[in-house]
Protein backbone atom coordinates (compact mmCIF):
# COMPACT_ATOMS: atom_id res chain seq x y z
CA UNK A 1 0.00 0.00 0.00
CA UNK A 2 1.12 3.19 -0.03
CA UNK A 3 2.25 5.17 2.15
CA UNK A 4 2.17 9.07 2.78
CA UNK A 5 5.52 11.23 3.07
CA UNK A 6 6.37 14.24 3.71
CA UNK A 7 9.44 16.48 2.11
CA UNK A 8 12.30 18.43 4.38
CA UNK A 9 13.93 20.70 1.58
CA UNK A 10 17.58 21.91 2.86
CA UNK A 11 18.41 25.13 2.52
CA UNK A 12 20.18 27.00 5.25
CA UNK A 13 23.84 26.31 4.30
CA UNK A 14 26.01 29.05 3.11
CA UNK A 15 26.73 29.08 -0.39
CA UNK A 16 30.78 31.25 -0.01
CA UNK A 17 31.61 30.41 -3.15
CA UNK A 18 28.54 32.01 -5.11
CA UNK A 19 30.63 35.40 -4.06
CA UNK A 20 26.81 36.61 -3.56
CA UNK A 21 24.65 38.82 -1.15
CA UNK A 22 21.69 37.31 -2.23
CA UNK A 23 21.23 33.14 -0.77
CA UNK A 24 22.07 30.67 -3.58
CA UNK A 25 19.20 28.72 -3.49
CA UNK A 26 17.47 32.22 -4.72
CA UNK A 27 19.31 32.60 -7.69
CA UNK A 28 17.47 31.89 -10.98
CA UNK A 29 17.56 30.11 -14.18
CA UNK A 30 15.41 30.49 -16.73
CA UNK A 31 13.33 32.64 -14.71
CA UNK A 32 12.70 30.39 -11.63
CA UNK A 33 15.06 30.26 -8.66
CA UNK A 34 17.00 27.05 -8.14
CA UNK A 35 14.50 26.64 -4.88
CA UNK A 36 11.83 26.85 -6.61
CA UNK A 37 12.42 24.36 -8.95
CA UNK A 38 13.62 21.52 -6.01
CA UNK A 39 10.12 22.16 -4.46
CA UNK A 40 8.21 22.12 -7.83
CA UNK A 41 9.80 18.80 -8.77
CA UNK A 42 8.88 17.65 -4.93
CA UNK A 43 5.67 18.99 -5.13
CA UNK A 44 4.71 17.21 -8.73
CA UNK A 45 4.61 14.07 -6.10
CA UNK A 46 2.13 15.52 -3.60
CA UNK A 47 3.81 15.28 -0.33
CA UNK A 48 1.72 15.57 2.79
CA UNK A 49 3.80 18.79 3.89
CA UNK A 50 7.05 20.61 2.85
CA UNK A 51 9.20 21.74 5.65
CA UNK A 52 11.68 23.86 4.44
CA UNK A 53 14.91 24.38 6.20
CA UNK A 54 16.21 27.57 6.46
CA UNK A 55 19.33 29.86 8.09
CA UNK A 56 21.85 31.44 6.23
CA UNK A 57 20.46 34.68 5.01
CA UNK A 58 16.82 33.27 6.07
CA UNK A 59 14.80 36.61 6.29
CA UNK A 60 15.59 36.71 2.45
CA UNK A 61 14.48 33.18 1.42
CA UNK A 62 11.83 33.26 3.91
CA UNK A 63 10.37 36.42 2.54
CA UNK A 64 9.93 34.54 -0.91
CA UNK A 65 8.50 31.12 -0.33
CA UNK A 66 6.34 33.02 2.75
CA UNK A 67 3.23 32.05 0.26
CA UNK A 68 3.76 29.12 -1.34
CA UNK A 69 2.78 26.21 0.87
CA UNK A 70 5.89 25.39 2.72
CA UNK A 71 6.41 25.33 6.57
CA UNK A 72 9.89 27.19 8.15
CA UNK A 73 12.37 25.75 10.01
CA UNK A 74 15.32 27.60 11.08
CA UNK A 75 18.43 25.78 11.55
CA UNK A 76 20.85 28.62 13.96
CA UNK A 77 24.28 27.28 13.24
CA UNK A 78 25.23 25.97 9.92
CA UNK A 79 26.64 22.63 11.42
CA UNK A 80 26.41 20.23 8.36
CA UNK A 81 23.49 18.51 6.88
CA UNK A 82 23.01 15.90 9.57
CA UNK A 83 22.24 19.20 11.96
CA UNK A 84 19.83 20.40 9.51
CA UNK A 85 17.41 17.51 9.92
CA UNK A 86 18.04 17.69 13.07
CA UNK A 87 16.52 21.06 13.48
CA UNK A 88 13.51 19.60 12.05
CA UNK A 89 12.67 17.01 14.63
CA UNK A 90 10.07 18.41 16.73
CA UNK A 91 7.94 18.93 13.94
CA UNK A 92 9.36 15.56 11.51
CA UNK A 93 8.28 13.21 14.57
CA UNK A 94 4.89 14.01 14.47
CA UNK A 95 4.75 12.35 11.56
CA UNK A 96 6.51 9.42 12.40
CA UNK A 97 4.01 6.79 10.31
CA UNK A 98 5.31 8.46 6.89
CA UNK A 99 8.12 8.49 4.88
CA UNK A 100 10.39 11.76 4.91
CA UNK A 101 11.87 12.59 1.89
CA UNK A 102 15.11 14.62 2.19
CA UNK A 103 16.54 16.65 -0.31
CA UNK A 104 19.17 19.20 -0.94
CA UNK A 105 18.12 22.79 -2.18
CA UNK A 106 21.01 22.74 -4.75
CA UNK A 107 19.37 20.56 -7.33
CA UNK A 108 17.59 22.54 -9.68
CA UNK A 109 17.62 20.02 -12.44
CA UNK A 110 15.79 17.41 -10.76
CA UNK A 111 12.66 16.00 -12.53
CA UNK A 112 9.86 14.49 -11.38
CA UNK A 113 9.71 11.44 -12.76
CA UNK A 114 13.04 10.52 -11.77
CA UNK A 115 11.85 11.11 -7.84
CA UNK A 116 8.79 9.42 -8.37
CA UNK A 117 10.94 6.29 -9.72
CA UNK A 118 13.29 6.68 -6.53
CA UNK A 119 9.76 6.97 -4.29
CA UNK A 120 8.42 3.83 -5.96
CA UNK A 121 11.67 1.42 -5.43
CA UNK A 122 11.51 2.72 -1.86
CA UNK A 123 8.46 1.79 -1.19
CA UNK A 124 8.74 -1.32 -3.03
CA UNK A 125 11.63 -2.90 -0.85
CA UNK A 126 10.13 -1.31 2.17
CA UNK A 127 13.85 0.36 3.03
CA UNK A 128 14.26 2.25 6.22
CA UNK A 129 16.73 4.28 3.93
CA UNK A 130 16.97 4.78 0.43
CA UNK A 131 19.55 7.21 -1.38
CA UNK A 132 19.79 8.18 -4.27
CA UNK A 133 23.04 7.92 -7.05
CA UNK A 134 24.14 8.48 -10.36
CA UNK A 135 26.91 7.85 -12.26
CA UNK A 136 29.42 10.56 -13.20
CA UNK A 137 32.06 11.18 -15.68
CA UNK A 138 33.19 14.16 -13.02
CA UNK A 139 32.66 13.21 -9.54
CA UNK A 140 34.52 15.66 -8.15
CA UNK A 141 33.35 17.26 -5.33
CA UNK A 142 30.05 14.95 -4.63
CA UNK A 143 30.47 12.23 -1.84
CA UNK A 144 31.05 8.45 -2.97
CA UNK A 145 29.24 5.82 -2.51
CA UNK A 146 31.31 2.87 -0.81
CA UNK A 147 30.54 -0.57 -1.89
CA UNK A 148 31.63 -4.24 -1.30
CA UNK A 149 30.55 -6.10 -4.18
CA UNK A 150 27.43 -4.69 -4.89
CA UNK A 151 26.73 -4.30 -1.04
CA UNK A 152 26.37 -0.79 0.38
CA UNK A 153 29.37 0.36 2.72
CA UNK A 154 28.78 4.04 3.29
CA UNK A 155 28.80 7.50 1.50
CA UNK A 156 32.32 9.24 1.93
CA UNK A 157 32.46 13.02 0.88
CA UNK A 158 35.57 13.54 -1.08
CA UNK A 159 37.18 15.42 1.81
CA UNK A 160 37.48 12.31 3.39
CA UNK A 161 38.25 10.24 0.71
CA UNK A 162 41.60 8.63 -0.28
CA UNK A 163 42.59 9.27 -4.03
CA UNK A 164 41.77 6.00 -5.03
CA UNK A 165 38.44 6.00 -3.30
CA UNK A 166 37.77 9.28 -5.42
CA UNK A 167 37.97 7.37 -8.47
CA UNK A 168 34.48 5.80 -7.59
CA UNK A 169 32.10 7.73 -10.13
CA UNK A 170 28.99 6.42 -8.49
CA UNK A 171 27.87 9.57 -6.30
CA UNK A 172 25.44 10.58 -3.61
CA UNK A 173 22.66 12.59 -5.13
CA UNK A 174 21.74 14.15 -2.37
CA UNK A 175 18.12 13.12 -2.33
CA UNK A 176 16.94 10.35 0.45
CA UNK A 177 14.26 8.64 1.72
CA UNK A 178 13.93 7.59 5.33
CA UNK A 179 11.17 6.11 7.50
CA UNK A 180 11.42 8.51 10.04
CA UNK A 181 11.48 6.50 13.14
CA UNK A 182 15.07 4.92 12.06
CA UNK A 183 16.39 8.03 10.85
CA UNK A 184 16.04 9.38 14.59
CA UNK A 185 17.23 6.33 16.02
CA UNK A 186 20.33 6.84 14.40
CA UNK A 187 20.91 10.24 13.84
CA UNK A 188 22.10 11.33 17.32
CA UNK A 189 25.21 8.98 17.20
CA UNK A 190 26.34 11.27 13.88
CA UNK A 191 29.63 13.17 15.26
CA UNK A 192 31.36 15.97 13.71
CA UNK A 193 34.93 14.36 13.66
CA UNK A 194 35.75 14.87 10.12
CA UNK A 195 37.89 17.46 8.13
CA UNK A 196 35.17 19.75 7.81
CA UNK A 197 34.22 19.55 11.37
CA UNK A 198 30.69 19.49 10.30
CA UNK A 199 27.80 16.59 11.12
CA UNK A 200 27.08 14.44 7.82
CA UNK A 201 23.73 13.19 6.89
CA UNK A 202 25.77 11.12 4.50
CA UNK A 203 27.22 9.36 8.17
CA UNK A 204 23.76 7.84 8.95
CA UNK A 205 24.18 5.16 5.84
CA UNK A 206 26.58 2.94 7.67
CA UNK A 207 25.08 4.50 11.15
CA UNK A 208 21.92 2.37 9.53
CA UNK A 209 23.27 -0.38 7.98
CA UNK A 210 25.73 -1.18 10.88
CA UNK A 211 22.33 -1.33 13.35
CA UNK A 212 20.96 -3.55 10.46
CA UNK A 213 18.51 -1.51 9.13
CA UNK A 214 17.71 -2.08 5.34
CA UNK A 215 19.47 0.45 3.14
CA UNK A 216 19.30 0.59 -0.41
CA UNK A 217 19.84 2.82 -3.27
CA UNK A 218 18.48 4.03 -6.38
CA UNK A 219 20.62 4.42 -8.94
CA UNK A 220 19.63 6.76 -12.09
CA UNK A 221 20.29 6.44 -15.53
CA UNK A 222 19.69 10.22 -15.65
CA UNK A 223 23.01 11.25 -14.75
CA UNK A 224 22.41 14.64 -16.40
CA UNK A 225 19.30 15.27 -13.68
CA UNK A 226 22.32 14.99 -11.39
CA UNK A 227 24.06 18.17 -10.52
CA UNK A 228 24.81 20.07 -6.82
CA UNK A 229 24.84 23.72 -8.00
CA UNK A 230 28.01 25.03 -5.46
CA UNK A 231 29.43 27.83 -7.99
CA UNK A 232 28.30 30.44 -10.35
CA UNK A 233 30.02 27.99 -13.51
CA UNK A 234 27.60 25.16 -12.38
CA UNK A 235 24.68 27.23 -12.15
CA UNK A 236 25.45 28.37 -15.74
CA UNK A 237 25.87 24.97 -16.92
CA UNK A 238 23.07 24.01 -15.40
CA UNK A 239 20.65 26.61 -16.99
CA UNK A 240 21.92 25.75 -20.33
CA UNK A 241 20.99 22.27 -19.42
CA UNK A 242 17.26 23.87 -18.96
CA UNK A 243 17.76 26.07 -21.69
CA UNK A 244 17.96 22.81 -23.90
CA UNK A 245 14.85 21.35 -22.16
CA UNK A 246 12.40 23.71 -22.65
CA UNK A 247 13.94 24.27 -26.64
CA UNK A 248 13.33 20.83 -26.99
CA UNK A 249 9.49 20.36 -25.39
CA UNK A 250 8.69 23.78 -27.32
CA UNK A 251 10.00 21.96 -30.65
CA UNK A 252 7.82 19.17 -29.49
CA UNK A 253 4.45 21.23 -29.22
CA UNK A 254 5.30 22.82 -32.84
CA UNK A 255 7.50 24.91 -32.58
CA UNK A 256 10.03 25.86 -34.82
CA UNK A 257 13.57 27.03 -33.73
CA UNK A 258 16.54 27.78 -35.80
CA UNK A 259 19.19 27.73 -33.50
CA UNK A 260 18.35 26.62 -30.06
CA UNK A 261 22.60 27.06 -28.83
CA UNK A 262 21.28 31.16 -28.69
CA UNK A 263 18.13 31.13 -28.23
CA UNK A 264 17.24 31.94 -24.68
CA UNK A 265 13.45 31.07 -23.29
CA UNK A 266 12.08 31.32 -19.71
CA UNK A 267 10.68 28.21 -18.59
CA UNK A 268 7.32 30.08 -17.95
CA UNK A 269 7.14 31.47 -21.26
CA UNK A 270 4.44 30.01 -23.79
CA UNK A 271 5.01 30.26 -27.70
CA UNK A 272 1.70 28.95 -30.11
CA UNK A 273 2.03 26.94 -32.59
CA UNK A 274 3.80 27.02 -35.78
CA UNK A 275 5.78 30.28 -34.85
CA UNK A 276 9.25 30.33 -36.19
CA UNK A 277 12.00 31.57 -33.82
CA UNK A 278 15.46 32.77 -35.86
CA UNK A 279 18.67 32.82 -33.90
CA UNK A 280 19.72 34.89 -30.85
CA UNK A 281 16.31 35.62 -30.04
CA UNK A 282 15.37 36.21 -25.85
CA UNK A 283 12.24 35.27 -24.32
CA UNK A 284 11.89 36.16 -20.72
CA UNK A 285 9.50 35.97 -17.76
CA UNK A 286 5.88 35.63 -18.61
CA UNK A 287 6.02 36.13 -21.95
CA UNK A 288 3.05 34.32 -24.18
CA UNK A 289 3.52 34.10 -28.04
CA UNK A 290 0.43 33.47 -30.12
CA UNK A 291 0.51 31.06 -33.16
CA UNK A 292 2.26 31.66 -36.73
CA UNK A 293 4.45 34.22 -35.54
CA UNK A 294 7.68 35.19 -36.87
CA UNK A 295 10.60 36.81 -34.20
CA UNK A 296 13.27 37.53 -36.10
CA UNK A 297 16.99 37.74 -35.11
CA UNK A 298 18.00 39.79 -31.65
CA UNK A 299 14.22 40.38 -30.49
CA UNK A 300 14.22 40.52 -26.75
CA UNK A 301 10.98 39.71 -25.35
CA UNK A 302 9.97 40.17 -21.56
CA UNK A 303 6.40 39.99 -19.36
CA UNK A 304 4.69 40.60 -22.87
CA UNK A 305 1.88 39.18 -24.51
CA UNK A 306 1.73 38.89 -28.52
CA UNK A 307 -1.03 37.41 -30.13
CA UNK A 308 -1.25 35.71 -33.51
CA UNK A 309 0.43 35.97 -36.57
CA UNK A 310 2.32 38.70 -35.25
CA UNK A 311 5.94 39.35 -37.09
CA UNK A 312 8.68 41.21 -34.85
CA UNK A 313 11.42 42.00 -36.81
CA UNK A 314 15.10 42.04 -35.93
CA UNK A 315 16.57 43.94 -32.56
CA UNK A 316 13.55 44.87 -30.79
CA UNK A 317 12.91 45.18 -27.26
CA UNK A 318 9.94 44.68 -25.82
CA UNK A 319 8.54 44.81 -22.24
CA UNK A 320 5.26 44.35 -20.32
CA UNK A 321 3.45 45.29 -23.73
CA UNK A 322 0.76 43.68 -25.55
CA UNK A 323 1.01 43.05 -29.23
CA UNK A 324 -2.69 42.12 -30.72
CA UNK A 325 -3.25 39.66 -33.82
CA UNK A 326 -1.24 40.24 -37.06
CA UNK A 327 0.61 43.51 -36.33
CA UNK A 328 4.26 44.16 -37.06
CA UNK A 329 7.06 45.35 -34.94
CA UNK A 330 10.63 46.37 -35.90
CA UNK A 331 13.51 46.76 -36.84
CA UNK A 332 14.87 48.27 -33.61
CA UNK A 333 12.02 48.85 -32.22
CA UNK A 334 11.76 49.70 -28.66
CA UNK A 335 8.26 48.85 -26.42
CA UNK A 336 8.09 49.84 -22.97
CA UNK A 337 5.70 49.06 -20.15
CA UNK A 338 2.21 49.17 -20.85
CA UNK A 339 2.56 49.64 -24.48
CA UNK A 340 -0.22 47.70 -26.50
CA UNK A 341 -0.01 47.82 -30.29
CA UNK A 342 -3.55 46.72 -31.46
CA UNK A 343 -4.78 44.13 -34.66
CA UNK A 344 -2.59 45.10 -37.86
CA UNK A 345 -1.12 47.83 -36.52
CA UNK A 346 2.61 48.48 -38.60
CA UNK A 347 5.62 49.98 -35.75
CA UNK A 348 8.31 50.38 -37.59
CA UNK A 349 12.44 51.65 -37.50
CA UNK A 350 13.34 53.37 -34.07
CA UNK A 351 10.65 54.22 -32.83
CA UNK A 352 10.21 53.93 -29.49
CA UNK A 353 6.32 53.52 -27.22
CA UNK A 354 5.49 53.84 -23.57
CA UNK A 355 2.73 53.80 -22.13
CA UNK A 356 0.51 54.01 -25.31
CA UNK A 357 -2.22 52.72 -27.18
CA UNK A 358 -1.40 51.97 -30.36
CA UNK A 359 -4.35 51.32 -32.59
CA UNK A 360 -6.07 48.99 -35.21
CA UNK A 361 -3.75 49.04 -38.77
CA UNK A 362 -2.43 52.65 -37.45
CA UNK A 363 1.47 53.06 -38.69
CA UNK A 364 4.58 54.47 -37.12
CA UNK A 365 7.28 53.45 -39.20
CA UNK A 366 10.23 55.49 -38.59
CA UNK A 367 12.23 57.17 -35.93
CA UNK A 368 8.95 58.45 -33.65
CA UNK A 369 8.31 58.60 -29.47
CA UNK A 370 5.21 57.87 -28.22
CA UNK A 371 4.71 58.18 -24.66
CA UNK A 372 1.55 58.37 -21.91
CA UNK A 373 -0.41 58.53 -25.42
CA UNK A 374 -3.27 57.07 -26.96
CA UNK A 375 -3.57 56.71 -31.01
CA UNK A 376 -6.73 55.68 -32.48
CA UNK A 377 -7.34 53.54 -35.65
CA UNK A 378 -6.04 53.92 -39.05
CA UNK A 379 -4.20 56.66 -37.78
CA UNK A 380 -0.59 57.69 -39.67
CA UNK A 381 2.42 58.80 -37.56
CA UNK A 382 5.05 60.29 -40.03
CA UNK A 383 8.51 59.92 -40.12
CA UNK A 384 10.27 62.34 -36.94
CA UNK A 385 7.29 62.37 -34.88
CA UNK A 386 7.71 63.33 -30.89
CA UNK A 387 4.79 63.26 -28.26
CA UNK A 388 6.52 66.29 -25.80
CA UNK A 389 5.03 64.35 -22.24
CA UNK A 390 7.19 65.53 -19.67
CA UNK A 391 7.06 68.88 -18.71
CA UNK A 392 10.24 68.84 -16.02
CA UNK A 393 7.47 67.70 -13.08
CA UNK A 394 4.90 65.72 -14.72
CA UNK A 395 3.71 63.72 -17.77
CA UNK A 396 0.79 64.50 -19.77
CA UNK A 397 -1.05 62.54 -22.14
CA UNK A 398 -2.07 62.69 -25.88
CA UNK A 399 -5.05 61.41 -27.91
CA UNK A 400 -4.96 61.37 -31.48
CA UNK A 401 -8.17 60.65 -32.68
CA UNK A 402 -9.32 57.86 -35.77
CA UNK A 403 -7.57 58.47 -39.04
CA UNK A 404 -5.72 61.53 -38.09
CA UNK A 405 -2.74 62.17 -40.40
CA UNK A 406 0.41 63.46 -38.45
CA UNK A 407 3.38 64.51 -40.96
CA UNK A 408 6.56 64.25 -40.35
CA UNK A 409 8.91 66.11 -37.73
CA UNK A 410 6.08 67.19 -35.56
CA UNK A 411 6.03 67.85 -32.25
CA UNK A 412 2.83 67.64 -29.79
CA UNK A 413 3.31 68.91 -27.05
CA UNK A 414 1.35 67.42 -24.39
CA UNK A 415 -1.56 67.72 -22.86
CA UNK A 416 -3.19 67.62 -26.33
CA UNK A 417 -5.58 66.42 -28.53
CA UNK A 418 -5.68 66.11 -32.66
CA UNK A 419 -9.50 65.45 -33.69
CA UNK A 420 -10.74 62.74 -35.91
CA UNK A 421 -9.31 62.71 -39.88
CA UNK A 422 -7.50 65.74 -39.39
CA UNK A 423 -3.88 66.42 -40.93
CA UNK A 424 -0.70 68.08 -38.93
CA UNK A 425 1.39 69.73 -41.36
CA UNK A 426 5.08 68.60 -41.61
CA UNK A 427 7.31 70.48 -38.95
CA UNK A 428 4.79 70.87 -37.09
CA UNK A 429 4.99 71.90 -33.01
CA UNK A 430 1.62 71.65 -32.11
CA UNK A 431 0.77 72.94 -28.45
CA UNK A 432 -3.18 73.68 -28.96
CA UNK A 433 -5.60 71.29 -29.86
CA UNK A 434 -6.98 70.18 -33.40
CA UNK A 435 -10.22 70.08 -34.35
CA UNK A 436 -11.61 66.87 -36.17
CA UNK A 437 -11.69 67.19 -40.20
CA UNK A 438 -9.48 70.14 -39.91
CA UNK A 439 -5.39 70.80 -41.07
CA UNK A 440 -3.31 72.46 -38.81
CA UNK A 441 0.11 73.48 -39.45
CA UNK A 442 2.27 75.29 -37.00
CA UNK A 443 5.73 76.43 -38.39
CA UNK A 444 7.64 79.06 -39.44
CA UNK A 445 6.30 80.76 -43.11
CA UNK A 446 9.10 80.19 -45.18
CA UNK A 447 10.47 83.26 -47.20
CA UNK A 448 12.67 83.67 -50.09
CA UNK A 449 15.00 86.34 -51.59
CA UNK A 450 15.72 85.81 -54.79
CA UNK A 451 18.85 85.98 -56.51
CA UNK A 452 20.60 86.61 -52.70
CA UNK A 453 23.08 83.44 -53.19
CA UNK A 454 24.35 85.39 -56.42
CA UNK A 455 24.96 88.33 -54.57
CA UNK A 456 26.60 86.79 -51.85
CA UNK A 457 29.32 85.15 -54.34
CA UNK A 458 29.93 88.89 -55.80
CA UNK A 459 31.54 89.99 -52.72
C1 LIG B 1 26.21 17.09 -0.08
C2 LIG B 1 26.42 15.68 0.41
C3 LIG B 1 27.22 14.89 -0.64
C4 LIG B 1 26.46 14.91 -1.95
C5 LIG B 1 26.14 16.32 -2.38
C6 LIG B 1 25.20 16.32 -3.55
C7 LIG B 1 26.57 15.85 2.84
C8 LIG B 1 27.47 15.84 4.01
N1 LIG B 1 27.16 15.71 1.64
O1 LIG B 1 27.46 17.70 -0.22
O2 LIG B 1 27.41 13.56 -0.21
O3 LIG B 1 27.21 14.25 -2.94
O4 LIG B 1 25.50 17.04 -1.32
O5 LIG B 1 25.08 17.60 -4.09
O6 LIG B 1 25.38 15.99 2.99
N2 LIG B 1 22.65 22.68 4.28
C9 LIG B 1 21.92 23.06 5.37
N3 LIG B 1 22.54 23.25 6.57
C10 LIG B 1 23.86 23.02 6.74
C11 LIG B 1 24.62 22.61 5.63
C12 LIG B 1 24.00 22.44 4.42
O7 LIG B 1 20.72 23.28 5.26
O8 LIG B 1 24.35 23.20 7.87
C13 LIG B 1 22.00 22.49 2.98
C14 LIG B 1 22.56 23.39 1.90
O9 LIG B 1 21.85 24.61 1.83
C15 LIG B 1 22.38 22.56 0.63
C16 LIG B 1 22.38 21.14 1.14
O10 LIG B 1 22.20 21.19 2.54
O11 LIG B 1 21.16 22.81 -0.03
C17 LIG B 1 23.70 20.43 0.82
O12 LIG B 1 24.75 21.17 1.38
P1 LIG B 1 26.10 21.41 0.60
O13 LIG B 1 27.00 22.18 1.47
O14 LIG B 1 25.85 21.91 -0.76
O15 LIG B 1 26.65 19.90 0.55
P2 LIG B 1 27.71 19.28 -0.43
O16 LIG B 1 29.07 19.57 0.12
O17 LIG B 1 27.43 19.67 -1.80
CA1 LIG C 1 26.01 21.10 -2.95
Amino acid sequence: MKKGFVALVLAAGESTRFKSEKNKVLHTLLGRSMLQLVLDCVKELRPQTVYLVVGHQKKQVMDEFRFRKVDFVVQRKQLGTAHAVMAAREVIKMEKEKDLLVINADLPLLRSETLRSFLRLHQREGNALTFLTAELDNPTGFGRVIRSGNRIEKILEEKEASPSQRRIKEINAGVYLFKINDLFQALPNVSNRNKKGEYYLTDVIEIMINANKKVGSYRTSQSQEIVGVNDRYELAKAVNVLRERKIKSLTEEGVTVYDPSTTWIDLNVIVGEDTIIHSSVILEGKTRIGKQCQLYPFVHIVDSRVGNRVKILSSTMIEESTIRDEAQVGPFTHLRPKTEIQEGAKVGNFVEMKNTIFGQNSKAGHLTYLGDCRVEGKVNIGAGTITCNYDGKRKHRTLIEEGAFIGSGVELVAPVKIGKNSYVGAGSTITKDVSPESLAVARGKQIEKSGWAKKKGKK
